[in-house]
């Protein structure tokens, strides 16, 4: 009958996910995982004072529908994975929905000779247009912006910083009125929304199903297509007076790299992977830099003797009357190691980007097949006990010696580590020494009348803080 029939069917499919999807041998450790779904509902916590580590170890497994993942753990894991393995794990996973949405050109979700090819190119045009150029200062100060009442600085300084991407790849800034700018943040911040959200997931566990049915993944290609583009139409813009002999921007020194590899069968250099390119330094370059920041503004705020210190240092070095520029570092150590433990507690990329085994790998006591997806736990590194003195206290002498001066330490990796390192890091420490230190200059920051600094997150693309109005009072001169 139909009873027995239904039974039978149900059995038959929990036993054939049960045998498909067995933990393979001396693979790590894990939470139990639930037939066909597995673990998808486990959230690899990014509340830094829980994670799983506690109860698995510094390597531990789980399953999202039918795909394993290993989460790396702790500073010395990290390290050992993706530093000293680090050939092994150079890949990104090939997972549905990255594959759909960048098919696996650009920068973040290429491997092999595409990616490094790609990214050697976009490391040195970065370094060619400005990271520590006297230009490039200027373009991110001319940014610095400021509204005058409580305000919310999510919008100001997601302008400010999209607009540093722009003047490096387009060659122009927009001013902010502008209907293409704004619309081309709002693409991308309701784009990476949904990427980020639970039902990107789901779209990696069952992308053929997910693909058949209406949900936000045909937004997310609407919206998508139309960056696209508006990207588009500034390679053809840059066409029109484009002299090989000048480059302005990372356009122009793409389509040079285009024609004088043109006939070149290793060449993987071509328009629509300068598309590509171009989005995955936006989505990689805007809404980080700016989730800093933010965090940057509600620390001082809760911790006014902090901000003081800092004013105090920078009032000394360099006063009231020049910009900053980025020589002072040397000489704010103090300025420098809040800018350091913001990072730290901010951790705003959690887990990092994923990662995959290109070969067989044995790390600790497992071995690691090739094909896993690998997620590098940066907050366990960032709030490692055996790494920090005060883990989870905002401690800007983390930073610092007893004489004052500034120490790097080594686990302090919110970029990550590796090859696949964060490729605008240089870009982002400069924007954020900059900004901040001219916002110290100008302003003492506080929260607005009878409310009360709170460190909540909000997880979306980035761990930012949940949203907050803020006052940026002019100082005396
Ligand atoms: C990758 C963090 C700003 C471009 C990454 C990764 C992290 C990260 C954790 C993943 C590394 C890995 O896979 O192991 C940050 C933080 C930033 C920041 C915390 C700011 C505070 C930027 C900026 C740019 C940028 C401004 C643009 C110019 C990239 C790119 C990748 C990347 C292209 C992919 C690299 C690759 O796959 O080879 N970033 N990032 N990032 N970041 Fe950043």
């Amino acid at each position: 009958d139909v009873q027995s029939l239904l039974l039978f069917t149900v059995l038959f499919l929990l036993i054939a996910d049960y045998l498909k999807t067995r933990r393979p041998s001396s693979f790590p450790p894990g939470p139990w995982a639930l037939p066909f779904v597995g673990n998808i509902f486990t959230h690899i916590t990014h509340n830094p004072s829980v994670y799983q580590r506690q109860t698995y170890g510094d390597v531990y497994s789980l399953r999202m529908g039918q795909t394993w993942m290993v989460v790396l753990n702790g500073f010395q894991m990290l390290k050992e994975a993706l530093v000293t393995q680090g050939d092994s794990l150079a890949d990104r996973p090939v997972l549905p929905l990255q594959m759909d949405m960048f098919h696996n050109l650009g920068l973040i979700s290429s491997n092999g000779h595409l990616w490094k090819q790609q990214r050697r190119f976009a490391l040195s045009t970065l370094k060619y247009f400005g990271v520590g150029r006297k230009s490039l200062e200027h373009a991110i100060l001319d940014e610095f912006t400021y509204s005058g009442k409580p305000f919310n600085p999510h919008v100001i300084i997601n302008n400010a910083v999209s607009n540093i991407i722009c003047s490096l790849v387009f060659g122009h800034r927009f001013e902010y009125e502008d209907e293409r700018f704004i619309k081309l943040i709002k693409r991308f911040d309701s784009a990476l929304q949904i990427a980020a959200s639970l039902w990107a997931r789901l779209y990696n566990a069952f992308p053929l199903l997910m693909r058949c049915l209406p949900g936000p993944h045909q937004t997310v290609q609407q919206f998508w297509s139309e960056v696209k583009d508006m990207i588009r139409s500034e390679i053809e813009e840059h066409k029109k007076d484009w002299n090989p002999a000048e480059p302005r921007d990372y356009i122009d020194c793409y389509l040079t790299e285009i024609q004088m590899k043109k006939g070149d069968a290793e060449s993987t250099f071509s328009e629509e992977n300068l598309v590509m390119c171009t989005l995955d330094l936006f989505v990689a370059g805007s809404e980080t830099t700016s989730t800093t920041l933010r965090w940057a503004f509600l620390y001082m705020a809760k911790y006014p003797e902090i901000q003081e210190k800092v004013q105090a240092e920078i009032d000394r070095v360099i006063g009231h009357s020049r910009q900053p520029s980025m020589m002072d570092r040397a000489n704010l150590p103090y300025t420098d190691a809040v800018i350091h433990e913001i990072q730290r507690m901010g951790n705003i990329v959690p887990l990092s980007l994923h990662h995959s085994t290109n070969r067989d790998i044995q790390l600790g006591d497992y071995t690691i097949p090739k094909g896993v997806v690998i997620i590098p736990n940066l907050t366990s590194v960032l709030f490692d006990k055996r790494e920090w003195e005060t883990p989870y206290t905002f401690n800007p002498e983390h930073f610092l010696n007893e004489e004052g001066k500034f120490v790097k330490r080594a686990a302090f990796i919110p970029f990550s580590a590796g090859k696949r390192v964060c490729l605008g890091e240089n870009l982002a420490r400069m924007e954020i020494f900059l900004f901040f230190t001219s916002f110290m200059q100008r302003f003492t920051f506080s929260m607005p009348a009878g409310t009360k600094p709170v460190l909540d997150y909000c997880f979306g693309v980035t761990l930012a803080p949940a949203p907050y109005e803020i006052c940026a009072t002019l100082r005396q001169e």
